[in-house]
C-alpha cells in the first residue's frame, strides 16, 4: 500500500476554510500505533483537515503496511519514501522532501509523535517554518545520549509549542530542562488507545495457532536497539543470558518466541550465521494485532524496546528490559517492567527474574494514571482551542 518509492502526489491542496490544518507525521513502525488514534479523535471532531504524511523511514510491508490495515488507518496522504541510511542522510533527505510540502501546504500545526529520526526531522523542518509543532510522547528521558532516540527527544521538545506528555517524569524534565509549564499537557499514552480500541481485533489473532503455542506456556523475546545487536559483543551477551533461560523454560516445556527486527536480522545473519539456541523460536515481525496477542498471552517478555515495556504494563505481563536506562520509569514504578542492565545481565539477573516469574514471585503492576484509552481525546480538545492560520499556540496555553 505505502511501499511506493516514489513520492504520492499530494491531496491537500483545498484547505477547508474554518478547519485546522495539521500535518501528522510518522515513519517508522512505532509511530503508526501513537498516531492512528489522534487521526481517528480528529476526524470524529470534525474541525480538522488532518494530512497524513509518511516519512517512509519504514518501507517494508511487515514494518508498515501491515500497521495501517491493522489500525485502520487511511493510506498516508503524502509518502515521502525516504528509506534507510545514515542518521543525517535519512534525517536530511526527510527535512528536504519535508519542507516542499510544508510550504506548499501551510499547515496550522505540525503534529509529531515518538523519538524516531522522521519525529525530529520534521519537527525541525515545521520549527524553521515558523509551523507551530506539537510533540506527543514528549519529555521522556533515558539520560543516555548515545542512545540516538534521546537526541531525537531532546531536541524536539525544546522546537516544540505544545506538548503532550504520557506520565509524570515528563512534565518533571521538561520543566528541568526550561520548557515554560504552561506548553505542557499531561494526557496519557496515545500507544495504549491504540491497544485498548483494537482488543477485540487482537482477541481474533490467530498467532498462536499459527505458530502452534499455548496460552502462558511460552515467552515473547524483541531485540532491535543498536546498542544490543550493532556490535557481535553485545549479541554474545544476550544469547549468552539466553542459554540458561531457554534451558529452565524447555524443563518446563515452554519456548521463546523471537520476531526479528530486520537490523538484527542483518546482524545475526553478519555475526552468528550458524545460530541456533534450542526452544528459540525465530519468526518474521508481527503485524500489530498478531504481536499484541503473542505479548499478551504470553508467560513474559523479554525485549529492549520502548513501547513494549508500557504495553506489558497495561496487558499485566511481566516485562524483563535488556537495557541500562528507560526513558519509561513509571513502567518500573507502577508497572510491570524491570530493567537489566549490562552489567547485571553478565551477573546472572535475567535468569533471576524468569525464576521469580516462574514461581509466581513477580511483581503484579498496575496500569499507570491516564493510560486509558482517551489520551487522543484530550489531545485533541486541547488542539480544539487552536483558531486556523493564527500560527500562534498563545491561545491555548
Ligand atoms: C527505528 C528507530 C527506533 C525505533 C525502531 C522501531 C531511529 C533512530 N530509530 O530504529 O527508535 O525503536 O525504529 O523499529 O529512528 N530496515 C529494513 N526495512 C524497514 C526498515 C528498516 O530492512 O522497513 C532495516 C535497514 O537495514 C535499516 C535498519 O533496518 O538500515 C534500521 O532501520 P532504521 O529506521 O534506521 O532504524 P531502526 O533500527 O528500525
Amino acid at each position: 500500500m505505502v511501499s511506493n518509492t516514489q513520492p504520492l502526489q499530494p491531496s491537500f491542496a483545498k484547505a477547508s476554510a474554518g478547519r485546522v490544518k495539521v500535518a501528522i507525521i510518522v515513519g517508522a513502525r512505532p509511530n503508526f500505533m501513537k498516531a492512528a488514534p489522534i487521526l481517528k479523535a480528529m476526524k470524529q471532531n470534525g474541525s480538522f483537515e488532518p494530512v497524513l504524511i509518511h516519512t517512509g523511514q519504514h518501507y517494508d510491508a511487515l514494518m508498515s503496511d501491515v500497521f495501517f490495515k491493522d489500525l485502520d488507518m487511511p493510506a498516508p496522504d503524502i509518502f515521502l519514501g525516504i528509506g534507510s541510511g545514515t542518521h543525517a542522510e535519512q534525517t536530511a533527505k526527510i527535512m528536504l522532501a519535508k519542507e516542499k510540502y510544508l510550504i506548499e501546504m501551510k499547515p496550522d500545526l505540525v503534529l509529531v509523535v515518538g523519538d524516531v529520526n522522521s519525529t525530529l526531522a520534521a519537527a525541525l523542518t515545521a520549527a524553521k517554518l515558523n509551523i507551530p509543532v506539537a510533540h506527543v510522547e514528549a519529555g521522556l528521558r533515558s539520560g543516555d545520549r548515545t542512545m540516538p532516540e534521546e537526541i531525537n527527544r531532546l531536541l524536539t521538545d525544546q522546537i516544540s509549542d505544545l506538548l503532550f506528555t504520557t506520565e509524570p517524569s515528563g512534565a518533571e524534565n521538561l520543566k528541568r530542562e526550561g520548557v515554560a509549564p504552561e506548553k505542557i499537557h499531561f494526557v496519557g499514552n496515545t500507544m495504549i488507545d491504540s491497544l485498548i480500541q483494537n482488543l477485540p481485533k487482537i482477541e481474533n489473532s490467530k498467532i498462536l495457532e499459527k505458530l502452534n503455542l499455548q496460552k502462558g506456556k511460552y515467552a515473547a523475546l524483541t531485540l532491535h536497539r543498536p546498542s544490543n545487536v550493532d556490535t557481535k559483543e553485545g549479541l554474545e551477551k544476550i544469547f549468552q543470558a539466553l542459554e540458561p533461560v531457554l534451558k529452565k523454560i524447555a524443563s518446563q516445556n515452554m519456548s521463546v518466541v523471537f520476531p526479528v527486527h530486520p537490523r538484527t536480522r542483518a546482524k545475526i545473519a553478519e555475526f552468528f550465521p550458524q545460530l541456533q539456541l534450542v526452544g528459540l523460536i525465530f519468526t518474521e515481525p508481527l503485524g500489530y494485532s498478531e504481536f499484541i496477542k503473542l505479548v499478551q498471552l504470553s508467560r513474559f517478555t523479554i525485549t529492549d524496546s520502548g513501547g513494549i515495556q508500557e504495553e506489558t504494563s497495561v496487558l499485566g505481563v511481566p516485562c524483563l528490559t535488556l537495557r541500562n536506562s528507560t526513558e519509561r520509569p513509571i513502567t518500573i514504578e507502577v508497572g510491570t517492567n524491570t530493567l537489566i542492565t549490562d552489567q547485571e545481565l553478565s551477573r546472572g539477573k535475567l535468569q533471576a527474574e524468569v525464576d521469580k516469574i516462574l514461581s509466581g514471585q513477580y511483581k503484579q503492576g498496575k496500569i499507570p494514571d491516564l493510560w486509558d484509552g482517551k489520551a487522543a481525546e484530550r489531545i485533541v480538545a486541547i488542539l480544539s482551542k487552536i483558531k486556523p492560520k493564527s500560527q500562534s499556540l498563545k491561545a491555548i496555553s
